[in-house]
């Protein structure tokens, strides 16, 4: 879809994404154990939401509209009505319209999109948000949690982590049919780490990951999974993080700049978009993500761009596998060359496509419902200059963002352009 007005991304604000191994993370054996808390699902939100206004010098009455991204608010964090919630950040909001929006992990992106038809039903300025809570429960629960995003009756039992093991599948479909190596996808993986490294923001910041330990398993990167057929094509390193982090931007029309008297040179400006959804339980080819690539095909189609002239990406690495399938959906590699493509590096700060510069789902976190807001102003941040040490080192024009929810069931792709 192409806008039918420009529309433009203002600014915004994310939280740090947190969780195990994260330095301010409290758990037992943290110094503050007992003293204080980790923040809440009510403190993403509304923190969040504060700082983009902070950050953006909009008022909270500029607001037209808000949109808030979560999964599973009502399991982690025994907290549903999030659009209420949301509306706790500013008094101004009182009476205006605010909802929640859910589609597994690709909340966020949905969030973004709620807020993209908001503008083009006549609303000048909204705000799209997302936050989610994961760490209230040990992993293992919290992958049943997570598993409410397949269908439950039929896949459920794939696994006790039902969502690790889908994706394995995959990983053993992949290998199997294209010969990818274990040590070809690590590179994702590395990468991820690496990037997170520079990354004050990212919940893996202060963790290193050397080749070695993600080519192989081990008894500290363990094959975790209990499905003995899907087990060996699994490492704990493989997997994107149980984070907690929230994320919100400000999106406009060029009236709605106007109002805020902000410059477009100042944002970034949304070129096409594609959101595509497949039936829950229904993956017909394991070694492709078929609906992300349909609502890639609309971003380039529709917004007349093609894979070459992506200059940054943000792709849904739920696990090291899904970001080999991603570059192949999105154009950036042939069917069954991903892994090949992170293994010469060409996604790297430094290659012809960096992808996932911040560290990704896998190192800077996944916090379900804030990733695919986090993902838009990932890009918005490159094009800006504010990614510190991993700024990238030419300023990009053209980036790309696609948020996945569940197995490739709900597939949100954006392009966006630099002003
Ligand atoms: N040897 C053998 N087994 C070991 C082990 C070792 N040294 N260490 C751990 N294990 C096993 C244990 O069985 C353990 O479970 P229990 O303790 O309950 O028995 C299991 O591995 C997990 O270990 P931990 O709980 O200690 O692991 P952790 O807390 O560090 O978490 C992780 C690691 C399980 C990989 C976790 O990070 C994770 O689940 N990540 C994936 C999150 C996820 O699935 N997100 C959703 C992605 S899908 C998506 O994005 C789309 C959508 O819509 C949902």
């Amino acid at each position: 879809m192409k806008p039918k007005q420009r529309i433009f991304v203002v600014g915004g604000a994310l939280t740090p994404f947190i969780g195990k191994f994260h330095p301010d993370f409290i758990w037992k054996g943290h110094e503050d154990f007992g003293k204080r808390e980790n923040p809440t699902l009510e403190d993403y939100v509304v923190n969040s939401i504060r700082e983009a206004l902070e950050n953006t010098g909009v008022d909270a009455d500029q607001i037209d509209r808000g949109y808030i991204g979560n999964f599973a608010g009502q399991l982690f964090a025994n907290q549903g009505h999030l659009g209420a919630m949301a509306v706790r950040a500013d008094e101004k909001f009182d009476g205006k319209p605010f909802s929640r929006v859910e589609g597994a992990c690709a909340s966020g992106g949905l969030a973004v999109l709620s807020g993209v038809d908001a503008l083009h039903s006549g609303s000048d300025v909204v705000l799209a948000a997302g936050a989610e809570v994961q760490t209230t429960v040990k992993a293992r629960e919290g992958a049943g949690y997570l598993a409410r995003a397949a269908h439950w009756d039929e896949e459920r039992d794939i696994d006790e982590f039902t969502f690790p093991a889908m994706f394995a599948r995959r990983a053993k479909h992949y290998k199997e049919a294209f010969g990818a190596t274990e040590e070809e996808i690590a590179h994702v993986t590395v990468k991820a780490y690496e990037n997170a490294n520079k990354n004050p923001y990212a919940h893996m910041r202060e963790v290193s990951m050397a080749l070695e330990h993600a080519a192989k398993a081990g008894e500290k990167n363990p094959n975790f999974l209990a499905n003995e057929e899907l087990k060996p094509h699994l490492k704990m390193s493989d997997c994107s993080q149980v984070s907690d982090g929230g994320a919100a931007l400000i999106l406009a029309t060029e009236a709605g700049l106007e109002r805020l008297g902000i410059d477009e040179s100042d944002c970034i400006e949304l070129v096409s978009w594609g959101h595509a959804t497949g039936a829950l339980g229904r993956v017909d080819d394991f070694t492709e993500l078929g609906t992300t690539k349909k609502a890639a095909s609309r971003v380039y189609d529709d917004g007349g761009i093609t894979p070459e002239d992506v200059d940054v990406a943000e792709v849904h690495d739920c696990f090291a596998v899904t970001e080999c399938l991603m570059y192949e959906a999105l154009g950036f590699a042939d069917r069954g060359e991903g892994a090949k493509l992170a293994a010469e590096g060409q996604t790297r700060l430094d290659g012809s496509i960096p992808v996932n510069t911040g560290g990704g789902l896998i190192a800077f976190g996944h916090p379900v419902g804030a990733t695919g807001v986090k993902q838009v102003l990932e890009i918005y941040r490159q094009m800006k200059g504010l990614c510190g040490d991993y700024q990238l080192p030419e300023t990009p024009s053209v980036g790309l963002t696609a948020n996945m929810g569940g197995d490739d069931r709900t597939a949100v792709c954006m392009g966006w352009k630099n002003l």
